[in-house]
Parts: C-alpha cells; structure tokens; sequence
C-alpha cells in the first residue's frame, strides 16, 4: 500500500523531535508542545526537586485512582520495590504471575520474601482460581502480587473475595493501566516509563488507602527519614523530580484522550484479524487501557517461525515486542530452582504471543501498513 512515513515536513507533531525515524515501534511516548513549554516553566523555577509539582501530581494520580493517598517514586520498580517491603516481612509467600516484566516478582525477592508463580488465564493474566487453589492448599501464604495485563482490569470482585476470605495482602501492580480505581486492594503501583499510558522520562507511583502504609512507604522513599530528619530505617532515594512531575501533570490532562486512542487501534487490529490465524488475545474490550496489543498465532502450523518473522517485520520498519517471556524461566531464577512449575497456559502462550504498534500517535496510515504487512507475510 502507499505508505508515506513521517517528516518533518509532512507531520507537525515531528517539530518538536530532534530524532526522525521512519520505524514504527510497538510503543512510545506522546509529547507535544504542551508538554515542552510546561517543562521549560518548572527548569525556570526555583525547585527542581521536593517541590510542589511533587505534591500536586500525586493529587493528581490519587483523585484519579480514586485513593486516599499517593507516593511518587523514580520508576514503576522502584513503587514496587518500597511496596514489597512496606507489604512483606521475610519468608513470606506470595503467588505471582509468570506473565509480567521481571520487575514484579523481583520485588518480592528483594523483600527477602518467596514468589509462587501461578499460571495464567487465556487473557493473560493471572489465574485468580489457581491462587485460590493454592491458597487453599497453603495457608500460611500471605498475598498475591498480580499485574493488570496489557492493560486490562483484573476481576476486582474475586480479588476481594480473596482478600476477606484468606486475610491475605493484595498488590496490584498497575504499572500497564493508570486510571485504575483503587476498590479493596491494599496497594497499586504505576510505571511513567515512555511506552507507558502518560510519560515522566522514569518515574512510578504507589496509591493506597492505608495511612500506615502510606507513611512507611514515604519515609522509605526518603532514606527512611521521618518529617524531622530522623532516619528511623534503612530507606533509599527514590524521590521523583519537579521536572518529571511537570511532565506528568500535563500529560495526565490528555489521557482519556490517550486511552481512546490506544482503543480504537485495538477496535481496528480486531477487526482486521477476524477469522484469520492472528488471534487477539482477549475480544476488544472498553475494560481494557491497551498498554499493549498482543496477539497469538500457532507459528507451528506455519512454514515461518516468530523470529523470522519479526526480523521480516524489521526489514519493513515495523517494531514487534514479546510480551513476556515467563519469569520463572528466567536463568536467574531457575539459579533460585525455579522453572518446573505447572503452568502449560504460560507455556504456550510464550510459545505464541507477540504485541503490535499501539500507542497514541500511531496514524490510520501506519496501522493499516503494520496489518497489511503481517497479513502479507503469515496469511
Ligand atoms: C508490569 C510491569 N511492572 C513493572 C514495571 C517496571 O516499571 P519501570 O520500568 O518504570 O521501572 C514494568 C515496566 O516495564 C511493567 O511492565
């Protein structure tokens, strides 16, 4: 088809990047002028740290979450990384899912506590039935760590029910949603890294409606230090700038606009790939942010194997991305006897699994070459 890539000649939304690339990724940040001109104000100012852009984001990211209270933090691990320790005591056992960036069952470990890793649902996420299974097996396991993803809302009501029913912690790490509301539990995290739903350069976010945790994780943030400078434990820098905070504040005006985007993208790679061998992972769906748009495709029924065809893909400037593979199979963590779990889900859809272009200033243009392209090389 006639494809005419970007310039800065023919695409205004270019003024503003000192880069051009005719490559189309599978995710990227959406600056504007907005943005830049919000930037330049606060690089003006007199904080470009511990000021009140801090503190109005974090208003911000708690009024949209629907939660009492917010911690910003220096990226999506590090809101992990103080949640763990603020959630967790040494030994515990957490299930987890095997289908997320390494990030989340890191941070279990970094709380000297034990992930358990438990198969996923055909939608990708965790198996909320398995947890309960083995919930039921193990008392002494004292929460789930899960992950909303591509973006799609985890079963609030069965995490509920999980929560009153074992008394366990639940974290969600949010990290491919924002605008999740907080409903019962006990934390959620969030990434601002650029392919993310709204970018601070890095930056995360903890919200929570729990005072004490609140509190702790605060005090970890800043070395462990309370309001008056006395260290009280042994905490880290994890403190998010002013600067990332401007960032965040204006592109958060724009993320409904954002989020209808990424869906009417998802809306149309559906419909191009009905009845064909491409499979979207999950039925378009408005619970869904779209952080990522991941189909599956039985590559051995096919002459042609996944890697060829993201090389293939490449060769036409079209990023495609693996969207994960399983942690437990990691080599570090099968260092730590790990990798001989159960979970045939996982297994074949590592097997299968690949995440399109999808992110806010992908055009009508670019997402039809993307699909012609693969239909052109698997159909
Ligand atoms: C599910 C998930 N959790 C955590 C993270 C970590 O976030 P960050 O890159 O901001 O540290 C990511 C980032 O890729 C993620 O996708």
């Amino acid at each position: 088809m006639d494809y005419k890539p970007r310039t800065r000649d023919n695409d205004k939304r270019y003024l503003m990047s000192s880069k051009i690339s005719n490559f189309i990724p599978y995710g990227k940040q959406t600056i504007d002028e907005d943005d830049i001109s919000h930037f330049i104000e606060t690089l003006q100012s007199d904080f470009l740290t511990t000021g009140i852009k801090v503190s109005e984001f974090e208003q911000k990211i708690y009024e949209i979450s629907n939660a009492k209270y917010c911690v910003s933090v220096s990226n999506g691990t590090a809101a992990l990384h103080l949640s763990a320790l603020a959630l967790l005591n040494e030994g515990d056992k957490v299930l987890t899912t095997p289908n997320s960036f390494i990030a989340t069952a890191n941070s279990i470990l970094y709380a000297q506590a034990t992930p358990i890793f438990i198969d996923i649902c055909e939608d990708g996420s965790i198996d909320l039935n398995l947890c309960e299974e083995a919930l039921k097996k193990d008392k002494s396991i004292k929460a789930i760590f899960a992950v909303s993803f591509s973006g799609k809302i985890l079963d609030q009501a069965k995490l509920r029910y999980l929560k009153d029913t074992y008394n366990i912690k639940i974290l969600e790490d949010n990290a491919h949603t924002i605008g999740v509301k907080l409903t019962h539990s006990d934390i959620s995290t969030f990434s601002f890294h650029p392919v993310k739903h709204i970018a601070t350069g890095e930056g995360g976010a903890i919200v929570t409606n729990d005072k004490l945790l609140y509190e702790k994780i605060k005090m970890l943030r800043n070395h462990g230090q309370d309001d008056k400078h006395q260290m009280l434990e042994l905490g880290f820098n994890y403190r998010l700038s002013d600067i990332s905070c401007t960032l965040g504040l204006s592109q958060i005006k724009k993320l409904n606009k954002f989020t209808q985007k990424r869906q009417n993208i998802a809306k149309k790679y559906d419909e191009a790939f009905l009845n064909t061998i491409i499979k979207p992972l999950y039925k378009y769906t408005t619970n869904s942010f779209y952080h990522i748009y991941v189909v599956t495709v039985d590559f051995s029924k096919l002459d042609i194997s996944r890697d060829k065809l993201f090389s293939q893909m490449r060769a036409k400037n079209i990023g495609l991305q693996v969207h994960y593979k399983p942690i437990n199979k990691q080599p570090y963590y099968k260092n730590l006897n790990y990798g001989n779990e159960s979970t045939p889900i996982m297994d074949k859809y590592f097997e299968q699994c690949f995440s399109l272009p999808c992110f806010p200033l992908l055009t009508s243009d670019e997402q039809e070459y993307v699909i012609t392209t693969l239909k052109d090389i698997l159909l």
